[in-house]
């Protein structure tokens, strides 16, 4: 008897060799789009499959667990997994599995992007030349704040937070953590670690990397951005919910801040109208791990993880809630 392989939704493209290391032991349901499945086809294509690859925009929740009948693993395309339900899966004994540490200097070379953007007018000054507006050089155009001497505050110290710190002496900036004690916190010097309100009030750029959680949801709001200095940035690279987008507008708005970098949005890819006419906030879309190399890295480990845990041994990589 010809023992039936394990069937394994995928819900995005990926590159064609991370896909063939799973076609050995596999057999692939691959939606070939760039577009997001809708949640009910998602629902549909799980039953009867075993592994789940999926993206952070895929929402796995209690229902499309549910319906993934014979599900065995998730593995997401990602590090952040607030968009499943692990809770629902680790009731039906459904492993979890991320993808740490490899997006982990990607993304933080995109938070250095952001901060270098936001405060020398990058792309406010890109857009100036393009539409004729840089008639000649004068002493005052485009002047922008400098980083050297100022102080970063990091909120959340795990390891993209950390990365983004060890960049921080290079631009002869102080670093503070403002982060809940536990294993993230341990791993910085306590003399870093300072509250959120000491590192809002004090900080001249103020970069999030704190992953989505009920307690972390508008973490930055009305109240928390009126701590922040005039003169300071704010930078999320993290999960846009974290920030209140209403507030952050707002405090743009009465310049309560300097300015923002964002590569991550409330309700993406729709971003406040408020964020899109302010020439002082940067947008990119998205794309904290978004290099050629850390992608195919991520899939690569994602494929592994349903490879191993079909095959009956224990995950690379399975999430830790
Ligand atoms: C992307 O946002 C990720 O969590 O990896």
């Amino acid at each position: 008897m010809t023992e039936t392989k394990p069937a394994v939704l995928v819900t995005r493209r990926m590159p064609s060799a991370v896909l063939d290391q799973l076609a050995p032991s596999c057999l692939v349901d691959l939606h070939p789009g760039t577009d997001d499945l809708p949640h009910e086809e998602v629902c549909a294509r799980l039953r009867g499959k075993q592994g789940l690859i999926c993206m952070f925009n895929d929402r796995i929740d209690a229902a499309a667990i549910a319906a993934g009948d014979s599900l065995r693993v998730i593995a997401t395309v990602a590090v952040g997994f607030d968009n499943i339900d692990v809770v629902a899966a680790a009731a039906r004994g459904i492993v979890v599995t991320n993808t740490p540490d490899i997006l982990t200097g990607a993304t933080a070379e995109l938070t250095w992007a952001l901060i270098l953007s936001v405060t020398r007018r990058i792309g406010e000054a890109d857009r100036a030349v393009r539409r004729g507006g840089w008639t000649g050089w004068t002493f005052d155009f485009m002047l922008g704040s400098e980083l050297q001497g100022k102080r970063l505050g990091i909120v959340g110290a795990g390891r993209i937070g950390r990365a983004v710190a060890a960049v921080a002496p290079a631009f002869d900036m102080q670093v503070v953590f403002a982060a809940k004690p536990g294993a993230d916190r341990d791993s910085v010097s306590d003399e870093t670690v300072v509250s959120l309100d000491e590192l809002l009030l004090t900080s001249d750029v103020v970069s999030l990397h704190l992953p989505l959680t009920e307690t972390t949801r508008h973490v930055i709001n009305r109240r928390t951005l009126a701590r922040m200095k005039r003169s300071a940035c704010l930078i999320n690279t993290s999960r846009g919910p974290v920030v209140d987008e209403e507030a952050l507008s707002w405090a743009l708005e009465e310049r309560l801040i300097a300015g923002a970098g964002l590569d991550v949005f409330e309700e993406e890819p729709r971003v406040h109208p408020g964020l899109l006419q302010r020439e002082n906030v940067c947008l990119t879309p998205h794309i904290g791990s978004a290099t050629r190399e850390t992608r195919a890295a991520m899939a690569a480990l994602a494929v592994r993880n349903v490879v191993e845990v079909l095959g009956g041994r224990p995950a690379v990589t399975p999430v830790h809630r």
